[in-house]
């Protein structure tokens, strides 16, 4: 049974599309010196993504006193670090968003929080935008099959997957695994080879390694997923990963981890207005 997933991708009217204003915004975002009016003007460029914004800073979780109805006001209130991440989300929700399996978007959210909390000590530079970025999308081809093929993604998906495992399972299925997709689709959006290369290559450390955003984006997953097994066929974090990310044990991981859950528990809440 093979589903031309091929196909279906090469269409590119397929395929769901960033918006401008949310990649420009993104951009600037990653830019040291944010200029908050001009941020403004971007967002206000996208109906939908300044309604969201607004819609979200005046939900019951920000208890303000009064409504705020002017983009401008509420970027403020936010400040950058808070206006990043609903930027972040807000763009990127749509690929999510008709996903019934919410444990994707959790799993986004928190693999992208962990990979930004990486970065800040990693040896090798990398901006905590893009590593935000990157963890985010990192699983996107798995919810791009989901659309094309939801039945198929629900019904047979999982027994294939506990028989063969995930990637094997898809393979067999859809002739691509969800890595291969996720990198065509980044491809499809313009994003450099570093972010393609580090969503191709989520899965095989040996190439992921060559990039240290993929070296970052392969351990990110393997944190994620340190409870559940479910990236234990992908290789040992070893101690040249520990001394990449410039930490001193495997064990600080788990408390990244666990620190990253909580923060992603409280931001889940104040983003449910918004998506
Ligand atoms: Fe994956
Ligand atoms: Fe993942």
């Amino acid at each position: 049974m093979e589903f031309d997933i091929q196909k279906a991708i090469q269409k590119i009217e397929n395929l769901p599309t960033f918006s401008q204003a949310g990649r420009r915004a993104l951009a600037m975002l990653s830019e040291p010196n944010v200029n908050q009016d001009d941020l403004a003007i971007i967002i206000k460029s996208d109906q939908a993504l300044t309604a969201k914004i607004l819609a979200a800073v005046n939900s019951p979780v920000f208890s303000l006193q009064r409504e705020i109805s002017n983009l401008g006001e509420a970027l403020r209130f936010l400040g950058l670090s808070e206006t990043r991440k609903m930027v972040f989300v807000a763009t990127t929700h749509f690929l999510f968003g008709g996903t019934q399996d919410y444990k994707t978007w959790q799993h986004a959210i928190l693999s992208a929080t962990i990979a930004e909390k990486l970065s800040e000590t990693c040896i090798e530079q990398i901006n905590k935008n893009d590593a935000y970025l990157a963890g985010l999308l990192h699983d996107v081809g798995k919810t791009f099959i989901e659309k094309i093929v939801p039945v198929v993604y629900r019904q047979v998906l999982p027994s294939l997957t506990q028989e063969m495992g995930r990637l094997n399972a898809e393979l067999s299925l859809f002739g691509m695994d969800h890595t291969e997709i996720g990198g065509m689709m980044l491809d499809s959006w313009n994003f450099n080879e570093q972010f393609v290369n580090a969503v191709s290559y989520h899965h095989s450390p040996v190439f992921a390694f060559a990039n240290p955003l993929g070296h970052l984006v392969w351990v990110t997953n393997q944190t994620a997923h340190l409870d559940d097994h479910e990236a234990s066929d992908d290789g040992k974090i070893t101690t040249r990963t520990i001394e990449f990310l410039g930490l001193h044990s495997i064990n600080q991981l788990e408390d990244i981890k666990n620190k990253a859950q909580v923060e992603v528990d409280i931001f889940l809440k104040k983003m449910e207005a918004l998506l």
